[in-house]
């Protein structure tokens, strides 16, 4: 926990800058505080005006209805995503507006006006309808960052269907659960895309999940990496064939606000990831307001999240918020390293991109490849910073703002979640100082503080429970399939409030200190991963008879997986074995999950009621000295073996 330390005593702050301020939507405290206080009295009138915004079929009768843990947002409303993402663009002028500048790894290029997405999109929710997909059908996405990965969304969400984005990097067998879960109708893939280089296959992975998802009845297949895949006739399309007869025009389906979006899977602490379900009106209102504000657009900004469609900021944060805004995007398929690690700031200064919003595992990175690769470019036209998914360290932050920055361009942390739907706690560009470390004050509408378990709030500088007092309208709605499951997850732990999953603390002035999270989640290079679910992969192979898996502190990635297992039998730990382990976690659930360590033990440390003590864990993993009481510890002689050399692999 040293970095949290380090991280609660960092006092230096700054303020937005003259020349940022004196262009900005909000440039005042008090204009802060006044949206603020109504978004809380009146949230009835706040979200009715910024949902009229946007466009409706048919106007709501009641904003919000609330029982707990159950809400509703523009009840009896109808509108449509990718009506107002795409069509009410058009008709507010910016049909001949780039909507997206896409660059592939290799350095080929697209571009789409919105009127050519609103066609691309239409043709392909053409061709859905076609297969059979219609209203509440699921359809699971499984891409790489290329253009089709947005089209095959706005198109699910133009005809009702529901989305389910499956990060690229998992594995086929993280797919087939996915898609089992959701049971989804149809998978949209590719055959491969660019990664570091070279080609990595997806289409086979979709094959190897088939095995054992009974259904889906189409997969259509994108042509990306003309790598050698198979197609098998009757299920398989290619997407070029299939979009080549529809027609460019579909009328966008007239959605009830409360029709689900999409299910999005994420890691909790217990069990397999659950689906996160997102519904429409409400996502759409919050999600088009905090790109609005947050980042301070402007007509002729140049935005770029270099994040993956599959994890929910490609979702809020590429797809559907900065579309809501008719911004013009740059969007890119590969890694930032390749071909050497000024690959983004190169992109950065040839197309002159003005709002650059990233995770703090990757500025880590550029900082350790060094400051010569970014002062190679003029970045000159960068005018605003993000960052997202993790806690920021002070010196990354800094860094970050001095280098990239160049000192002139206000950084907005920004903490939320998966399950948020969008933004809850940053800093407004133009209003707030910031301050290095912290995410800074809650959005509109949102009424967070920081509790103990009993639900006591926490004075200003005491750490404690991040929670949300009350719902907001791009709250989830549930877990898929699993009421309970939701209501015990984010319920239940403290009465009446939504409870986050990080520790925090507030300082005086009411800005908040995210502490990380306070269960058996880790933040691996950005990536949120359940412990139990690694766990899970490994004593699924035959020589693992027991698996706990912690997070250590890595300067880089944020944590780093230490993984310590007992053997069946006889086996003894070995380098060969080690690889054989990553390698099997690799195949059930992707490359992300892999153990950075994997250490042989002939036993846990246990309670005596045999709970698996990961607080010690932790503290061997990190190399600390263990902290707190082991007097429940069962056999004292189980942590001395571990802390003995030569028990890793
Ligand atoms: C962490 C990503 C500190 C946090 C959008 C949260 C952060 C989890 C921040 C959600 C931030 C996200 N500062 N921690 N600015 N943003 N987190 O669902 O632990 O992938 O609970 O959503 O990331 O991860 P998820």
């Amino acid at each position: 926990m040293a970095s949290i330390e380090s991280v609660m005593q960092e006092g230096r702050r700054f303020r937005p800058p003259e020349s940022f301020r004196a262009r900005a939507k909000l440039k005042d405290a008090a204009d802060y505080e006044r949206l603020y206080r109504q978004s809380l009295d009146d949230p009835e009138g706040f979200w009715g005006a910024v949902a009229n915004e946007l466009h409706w079929f048919k106007p709501w009768e009641r904003v919000l209805e609330w029982e707990e843990p159950f809400v509703k947002w523009f009840v009896g409303g109808q509108t449509n995503l990718s009506y107002n993402c795409l069509d009410l663009q058009v008709e507010r002028g910016r049909g001949d507006k780039k909507a997206i500048l896409w660059e592939g790894e290799p350095g080929d290029t697209r571009t789409y006006t919105y009127r050519e997405l609103l066609a691309e999109v239409s043709k392909l929710a053409n061709t859905l309808k076609g297969l059979g997909v219609g209203k509440g059908d699921k359809v699971a996405i499984y891409l790489p960052m290329i253009p089709q990965a947005v089209i095959a969304m706005l198109a699910c969400a133009r005809i009702g269907a529901v989305h389910s984005v499956v990060f690229g990097g998992f594995s086929s067998a993280a797919l087939a659960d996915r898609v089992n879960d959701a049971r989804a109708k149809v998978i949209i893939t590719a055959d491969g895309g660019y990664r570091r280089g070279s080609v990595f296959a997806l289409k086979p992975l979709v094959d190897e999940a088939l095995e054992r998802c009974e259904s889906v009845e189409h997969v259509i297949v994108v042509r990306r990496g003309e790598n050698d895949v198979q197609m098998q006739p009757g299920r398989d399309r290619w997407y070029h064939e299939l979009i080549e007869s529809a027609s460019d025009v579909c009328p966008a389906e007239p959605m009830d606000a409360e029709d689900p979006l999409f299910i999005l899977y994420t890691s909790g602490s217990t069990g397999k990831p659950k689906g996160v379900l997102h519904t429409t009106g409400g996502y759409q209102t919050y999600t088009y307001l905090t790109v609005k504000y947050i980042f301070d657009l402007r007509d002729d900004d140049l935005y770029w999240c270099p994040a993956d469609v599959g994890w929910i900021t490609g979702h809020s944060y590429i797809v559907y918020g900065p579309l809501l805004n008719g911004v013009t995007q740059l969007m890119y398929e590969g890694v930032p390293t390749h071909p050497a690690p000024d690959r983004h700031w190169e992109m950065v200064a040839r197309y002159g991109v003005t709002i650059y919003y990233y995770a703090p595992t990757a500025i880590r990175a550029f900082m350790k490849a060094g400051e010569e690769y970014p002062k190679k470019h003029d970045l000159s036209s960068l005018r605003l910073l993000g960052t997202v998914g993790e806690p920021i360290n002070p010196e990354a932050w800094m860094w970050y703002h001095r280098v990239i920055g160049g000192e002139r361009c206000p950084i907005v942390d920004t903490w939320w979640q998966t399950e948020t739907g969008g933004i809850m706690i940053t800093t407004l560009p133009g209003v707030h100082d910031t301050k290095p470390g912290s995410a800074g004050k809650p959005f509109f509408g949102v009424d967070a503080a920081v509790m103990d378990l009993e639900g006591n709030e926490q004075e200003a500088g005491s750490g404690g429970y991040l929670v949300i007092k009350r719902p907001w309208p791009s709250m989830l709605r549930t877990v898929y399939g699993d009421d309970d499951r939701y209501r015990a997850q984010y319920w239940s732990e403290i009465p009446h409030v939504y409870f986050a999953g990080d520790g925090a603390r507030r300082d005086d002035e009411g800005y908040f200190w995210i502490m990380g999270r306070v269960d058996d989640v880790v933040n691996v290079s950005g990536h949120r991963l359940g412990t139990a679910e690694i766990e899970s992969a490994l004593v699924s192979h035959p020589a693992v008879a027991e698996a706990a898996v912690v997070g250590r502190p890595d300067e880089v990635k944020g944590q780093a997986i230490v993984a310590f297992v007992t053997l069946e039998g006889k086996r003894e730990g070995s380098e060969a074995l080690y690889q054989e382990l990553r390698a099997h976690v690799t195949k059930e659930i992707g490359a992300i999950a892999r153990p950075d360590d994997i250490r042989f033990a002939d036993a846990l440390p246990k309670t005596r009621s045999g709970k698996i003590m990961r607080r010690l864990l932790r503290n061997i993993a990190a190399g600390e000295e263990a902290s707190g009481d082991i007097s429940t510890l069962e056999d004292k002689g189980v942590v001395e073996k571990l802390l003995r050399p030569g028990v890793s692999r």
